[in-house]
């Protein structure tokens, strides 16, 4: 039988009615753009714009954020003509399940777990770094940091990390919660979103009289800019490549900021309980997307002017909370927004978490009911009706990374997830207008096919721009993934071994 077997989308579409008995159409476009923005705020902005621009764009981290935004953009227009086709859970894997096939759909799969629960590393690391900021720096150096992170300071002392602890403390506080089945409501996440909108609009307002011209000038990363060292002369940063100065550095910055966009495809999820998916889908997710750029170039703007980027690589000064770092160091009289900017960080990241963790027991919940993955992963909870199990093996993956894994490492492979996913998305547009093109759309991507194209090559070009050792851990886990497909998977099929 094919590789390619192909889940038909009349099976498809009944599916989605079926699931959506349950579930009431009450989200308007204003839910959705809120949803979006929940989803997508948190340690792209907060951590990785100081990162982007300490490692390969300097100020011009505000130019990666305009291509990251282009790139999502036109993957977005893709993810909105699916939504409103077929409105179902489990978003780019379902899609491809039925336009690509089998073994699409499953490396697609596969590549998710790179962005959701990746992603939710990422972001408890971050949290792990904010939280160490609001206590003082009372988590020592060695259990908040992971065993391959190390440096000497300025006293000579040299510090090598054990485990990041809070990150796997704040990861387990949110498995419990999930499994209790605790629904954030609307309410919730518009008081989430309403607090960090407020903060980041605050730090772009307060801090835009502390912009210093010279902290931008020049404007990106100059050929020749020699490696940083610590004190004891290991490199900590090197601009030696082509992707970590000049122009190519903005394409290497907009690899690394990319993930403060992910998350516009979680609106994708809610398709089921918009009220009028054709029209508010669409605005959902580029609605998001749209304030979401404007804001993180503001910010990026901010950010660089206020402090210098040198200091976003020195462990000793911005290289971790680095808007924490910027205030309290370079805003005199503003240690109270300092406070005030970590401890809404600290709730928003936890949201962020919450979503990517949801999100992505949803996707193995849905895979593992097509037989892909062992049936433990979609068994509801007898009490709370939650897939615990799914719950529970996640919180030891993810933990596992959290713990043990630099942010940066995990931030990047969750950006390469993503961007895998957007290109198989953007392309499977393509292939399904070609295919079938009587299908009703109620979204239609503009300008096809130049749209999807565009899309293919600019998500392509930013994987490119990832760092070589990123690449290679992401395709050894996709290769993983096919192995596993084809002992297990493949074999498990409920679509190939009809009962
Ligand atoms: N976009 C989300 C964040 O930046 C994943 O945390």
């Amino acid at each position: 039988m094919s590789l390619f077997i192909k889940k038909p989308l009349e099976q498809m579409l009944a599916q989605a009615e079926d699931g959506g008995k349950g579930l009431k159409r009450t989200l308007g476009a204003a839910n959705l753009v809120a949803l979006g923005i929940g989803a997508i705020i948190g340690a792209g902005l907060f951590v990785r714009t100081a990162a982007a621009a300490g490692q390969a764009a300097g100020p011009g981290v505000t130019l990666s954020f305009i291509v990251a935004a282009v790139g999502c953009a036109f993957a977005g227009l893709c993810y909105a003509e699916f939504a409103s086709m077929i409105p179902i859970a489990g978003s780019a894997y379902a899609y491809s399940y039925t336009t690509m096939g089998e073994l699409v759909a499953w490396i697609i799969g596969w590549a998710l777990i790179m962005e959701y629960a990746l992603g939710a590393a990422t972001v408890s690391i971050a949290w792990s770094e904010y939280l160490n900021k609001l206590l003082g720096g009372a988590v020592p150096y060695e259990w908040s940091h992971s065993p391959f992170e190390s440096f000497t300071d300025s006293a000579g002392v040299y510090h090598s990390g054990i485990m990041n602890a809070p990150a796997l403390a704040i990861l387990l506080l949110l498995t419990l919660l999930l499994i209790k089945g605790t629904q954030e409501s609307a309410l919730v996440n518009m008081v989430i979103v309403f607090i960090k909108v407020a903060i980041v609009l605050l730090f772009i307002a307060l801090g835009w009289q502390f912009i210093n011209p010279a902290n931008q000038t020049p404007y990106l990363i100059p050929e020749g800019t020699p490696p940083v060292l610590d004190q004891a002369g290991a490199v900590i940063a090197d601009y030696s490549e082509w992707n970590k100065h000049g122009w190519g550095g903005i394409l290497g910055g907009a690899g690394i900021v990319f993930f403060a966009f992910i998350g516009f495809d979680a609106v994708s999820t809610a398709a089921q309980e918009a009220k009028n998916p054709k029209r508010d889908m669409p605005i959902g997710i580029l609605g998001s997307l749209v304030v979401c750029t404007i804001l993180y170039i503001l910010f990026g703007h901010v950010l660089t002017g206020v402090a210098p980027w040198t200091d976003f690589v020195d462990p000793e000064k911005g290289r971790e909370a680095s808007v924490a770092y910027a205030i309290s160091t370079y805003m005199p009289g503003y240690e109270w927004l300092a406070k005030a900017v970590t401890i809404a960080i600290l709730a928003g990241f936890s949201s962020v978490i919450l979503v990517m963790l949801m999100g992505q027991s949803r996707i193995f919940y849905t895979m593992s009911n097509d037989g892909l993955i062992p049936k433990a992963f979609g068994e509801l909870h007898p009490k709370y009706k939650t897939p615990f199990k799914a719950n529970w093996i996640l919180f030891v993956f993810v933990g596992l990374f959290a713990a043990f894994v630099p942010g940066h490492v995990a931030g990047d492979l969750t950006s390469f997830g993503t961007l895998f996913a957007f290109i198989l998305v953007s392309a499977g547009v393509w292939i399904l207008r070609v295919k079938s093109p009587n299908i009703h759309r109620p979204f239609k991507t503009p300008i096809y096919p130049v749209v999807c194209t565009l899309g293919v090559l600019i998500c392509s070009a930013m994987i490119i721009g990832l760092d070589a050792q990123t690449l290679k851990v992401a395709f050894t886990w996709m290769l993983i993934g096919i192995i596993v497909y084809f002992l297990y998977s493949r074999h498990h099929s409920k679509l190939r071994n009809p009962k």
